[in-house]
């Protein structure tokens, strides 16, 4: 695991509340996996004290080298607000890559992807590595939602890699006026993938997780939860599992990533 002060390589603004951050953590982070996170802290700052989990959106690739990663993250409060505001050049202290990610199973060859609104952060990152697997991306999907049209992320990124996507807004404004379950479940309907991977809010992955079930799809979903430690110290991140074997389940060590069948959502 790394841990380090890294350089901030570039601090994007995508969308009103939407940033993309390059960070200088090459060493140690190259042999991340999909869905796994680092935890982030602004610094030289004593506020926010504690650091911040963030998803590892994509790994900045130069030739064969692992130069860096990069963040997507959506301003909410103290420590994003903090963010928005570093140029290149300022340092973070970046500890990851930390948690379990995406399993890809051998052999799959139709794979759903649904996302809600931020939720797009680790899934561009398994697209990438659906792609290095060998994966078809014409035999992918990717099921986009937002609540409006500037929630809708990484549509052209997922598009440049072949995939089919299905936007969807809760108000109309781009693609369908639905909830991104409902092309979800009318596709898996018509014709079942072998897994669907889902991040989003909880009351979609619920509905995501339902369908898997339904349809019998094997299902994989990353989770969110408050984080105070990152690595298994502070059991602050404890969700309940369904296996009576394993009562409580810490998203940071035994996720983000869960079959969708291991946690009580
Ligand atoms: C494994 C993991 C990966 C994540 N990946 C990303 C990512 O790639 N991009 C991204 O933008 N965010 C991601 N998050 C959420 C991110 O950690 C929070 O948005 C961030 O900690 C907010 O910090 P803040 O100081 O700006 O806001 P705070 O001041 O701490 O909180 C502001 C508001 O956001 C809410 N909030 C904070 N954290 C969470 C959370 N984890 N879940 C739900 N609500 C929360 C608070 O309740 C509060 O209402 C991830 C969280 C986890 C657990
Ligand atoms: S965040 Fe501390 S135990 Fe998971």
């Amino acid at each position: 695991m790394f841990q380090d002060k890294v350089q901030v390589l570039w601090n994007r603004k995508i969308g009103p509340l939407y940033y993309k951050i390059g960070l200088g953590c090459g060493r140690g982070i190259a042999d991340a996996d999909p869905g796994q996170f680092i935890m982030l802290r602004l610094s030289g700052r004593i506020v926010p004290f504690l650091r911040r989990p963030f998803s590892i959106h994509r790994l900045i690739r130069n030739e064969d080298r692992t130069e860096g990663i990069e963040v997507l993250y959506r301003v909410v409060g103290e420590c994003t607000q903090k963010l928005a505001l570093l140029r290149p050049g300022d340092f973070v202290d970046v500890m990851g890559p930390l948690g379990k990610g995406f399993r890809i199973p051998d052999g799959v060859r139709r794979v759903f992807i649904a996302a809600g609104g931020i939720g797009v952060a680790p899934l561009l990152f398994l697209a990438f590595s659906l792609r290095k697997k060998q994966i078809d991306p014409s035999g992918c999907r990717i099921f986009l939602g937002g609540k409006t049209k500037t929630d809708l992320l990484c549509g052209e990124d997922f598009r440049s890699l072949g995939m089919a996507i299905h936007p969807t807004t809760d108000d109309g404004s781009s693609g369908e006026m639905c909830f991104v379950t409902h092309p979800l479940e009318a596709a898996v309907r018509k014709e079942p993938p072998e897994i669907i991977y889902a991040c989003g809010p909880p009351g979609m992955l619920k509905c995501v997780v339902g369908i898997a079930e339904k349809f019998k799809v094997p299902c994989q979903i990353s989770i969110e939860s408050r984080m105070a430690c990152g690595i298994g110290a502070c059991l602050g991140c404890a969700v309940k599992g369904k296996e009576l074997t394993e009562k409580y389940l810490h998203v940071c060590m035994d996720g983000p990533v869960f079959d969708a069948a291991a946690v009580e959502l």
